[in-house]
């Protein structure tokens, strides 16, 4: 039971150097408040991108360790100045590159709070309150994703560890076969193809399978590929289809890929890192129809779930693999044996030590409640629809992959200037520097059918359509001075 202590300060009597008064904690404590506040209000008024080359930043900071300590205020005064500037503003409603996340406040609060609370998730024992808000949020996400009861996971530092554990999973599940394959589609994320890699997969038995029109993975020749690997020897462990590619958000065909992974007793795992949580959502949940049959599924809160970095998810939908895979028995932990329903969620994976990641979805959650998440991701879809619609109104610029969840690929491309595929490329590059350097937005590119091209991912919650609007504008602008002065 817990019981409150009276607060003193103990200054007198602490001998540690590494100690402050209570005065000086709350006195850093709130200036650091008051910075974090500022800079979320203050967000749109910024770019939000700026970078800086490393001979400028080597100079300040590749220096000894200081002996003596220097004081905190200039500390924090040259952090604010010339650290945190010089990076990706993810948060920024114009911050359109990658996959940016706009964490809400509750959630940085929440890892502010786990952090001074020195939470470590790793037993029962240690740590039972902040296990079962873990155990509450997986069975949270277990039903978002219509995964049947025996199904269970934990949460990670991201996807691409929560792969890791995923495929060794998978690897077990068949045996550990000498000749083992694994199969995805070519617009995979690379943390597949290094997941793979860790659990000993050569790289030659990683097969790419082309995607189809719509970047989703061919189907006919994922199963042809199977069949002749099997014929030739070949012990397929994974397929891996994706829930939302980073490159233009899309979808594999997830019922058909569950039929064929039973039929051929082969483990099929998602990677809804991006476009998981966008089955909090009518529209998302049919979107990603077929999710709930995969054998083990990867998603990021600190993606489209709002949470500040680090929180992936990897869940399975026979937990009792999972702890048959990674629970491990040692005599220093034999204490923390406390049977069936106080899981010791360490032995679901590879950490041991493991920071409390479900608190700010918890906290979060319970301050705004689903219906505002849910609101919010549908608000991402509509402002990706609209800048679709935008884009294949516009005369200048050429949709190059249709929005499924967020991701709109597109260049500058006016209707009838006939440019050769080498202008189009440089124009667009030239234009993509441009909005690096000189706009308030940022955004990232990727190829489309080899073809290079400006990508935005939408998913901050702050982000509105004249944010995206002004974007586009932008790149028609930029697009047009850069013909011009050809
Ligand atoms: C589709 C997809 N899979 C996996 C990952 C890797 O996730 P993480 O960066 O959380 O390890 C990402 C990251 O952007 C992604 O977009």
């Amino acid at each position: 039971m817990a019981s409150t202590t009276p607060i003193v300060d103990k200054k007198s009597e602490i001998t540690s150097r590494l100690s402050m008064s209570r005065e000086e904690m709350l006195n850093l404590t709130n200036r650091v408040s008051e910075i974090l506040v500022d800079q979320n209000l203050n967000l749109s008024s910024q770019d939000a991108w700026d970078g800086e080359f490393s001979d400028g930043l080597a100079k300040i900071f590749m220096t000894d360790p200081p002996e003596d300590g220097r004081n905190i205020d200039e500390v924090l005064e040259q952090a604010t100045r010339k650290i945190f500037p010089y990076s990706l503003k993810l948060a920024h409603p114009k911050s359109f590159g990658f996959v940016s996340v706009s964490p809400t406040w509750p959630s940085v609060i929440a890892d502010f709070l786990v952090s001074g609370m020195n939470s470590n998730v790793c037993t029962w024992l240690v740590a039972s309150g902040p296990s079962q808000i873990e155990l509450t949020v997986i069975e949270w996400i277990r039903q978002w994703l219509g995964y049947p009861d025996t199904a269970g996971g934990l949460l990670t530092s991201g996807s691409s560890v929560a792969s890791v554990e995923a495929f060794v999973v998978a690897r077990e599940a068949a045996d550990n076969p000498m000749r083992a394959t694994v199969y995805m589609s070519d617009q995979t994320h690379q943390s597949i193809i290094r997941a793979a890699r860790v659990i000993g997969i050569p790289a030659d038995n990683i097969k790419k399978i082309p995607s189809d029109d719509s970047f989703s993975i061919n189907v006919n020749q994922l199963a042809e590929t199977v069949v002749e690997d099997v014929n030739k020897g070949y012990q397929p462990v994974l397929i891996v289809a994706n829930a939302g590619t980073t490159s233009t958000g899309a979808i594999d065909s997830l019922v058909w890929i569950a039929d064929f992974c039973e039929s051929q007793n082969i483990w099929f795992h998602v990677d809804a890192a991006y476009g998981g949580f966008a089955c909090i959502t009518q529209r998302g949940k049919k979107l990603l129809k077929g999710i709930e049959r995969a054998d083990s599924i990867t998603l990021d809160a600190h993606k489209w779930l709002y949470q500040p970095y680090e929180v992936g998810c990897l869940m399975v939908k026979n937990l009792q693999q999972l702890e048959n895979v990674y629970s491990m028995r040692s005599d220093v932990l034999q204490d923390t044996v406390w049977g069936k329903d106080h899981p010791n969620i360490a032995n679901r994976g590879i950490q041991l030590s493991r920071t409390f990641r479900a608190f700010k979805i918890w906290m979060s959650v319970q301050s705004f409640g689903m219906q505002a998440f849910r609101d919010s991701v549908e608000h991402c879809l509509v402002l990706a629809d609209k800048a679709q619609h935008y884009i294949q109104n516009s005369s200048s610029l050429q949709l190059l992959s249709p929005s499924m969840l967020s991701i709109v690929c597109f260049r500058y491309n006016p209707k009838n200037a006939n440019l050769s595929e080498t202008a189009i490329e440089k124009f667009n590059r030239k234009i993509l520097v441009r909005v690096f350097w000189e706009d308030d937005a940022f955004m990232s590119s990727t190829m489309v059918n080899g073809a290079f091209a400006l990508r935005i991912c939408i998913i901050n919650h702050t982000t509105t359509w004249n944010d995206v609007k002004e974007t586009l504008d932008a790149v028609e602008t930029f697009g047009t001075e850069a013909l011009e002065s050809n």
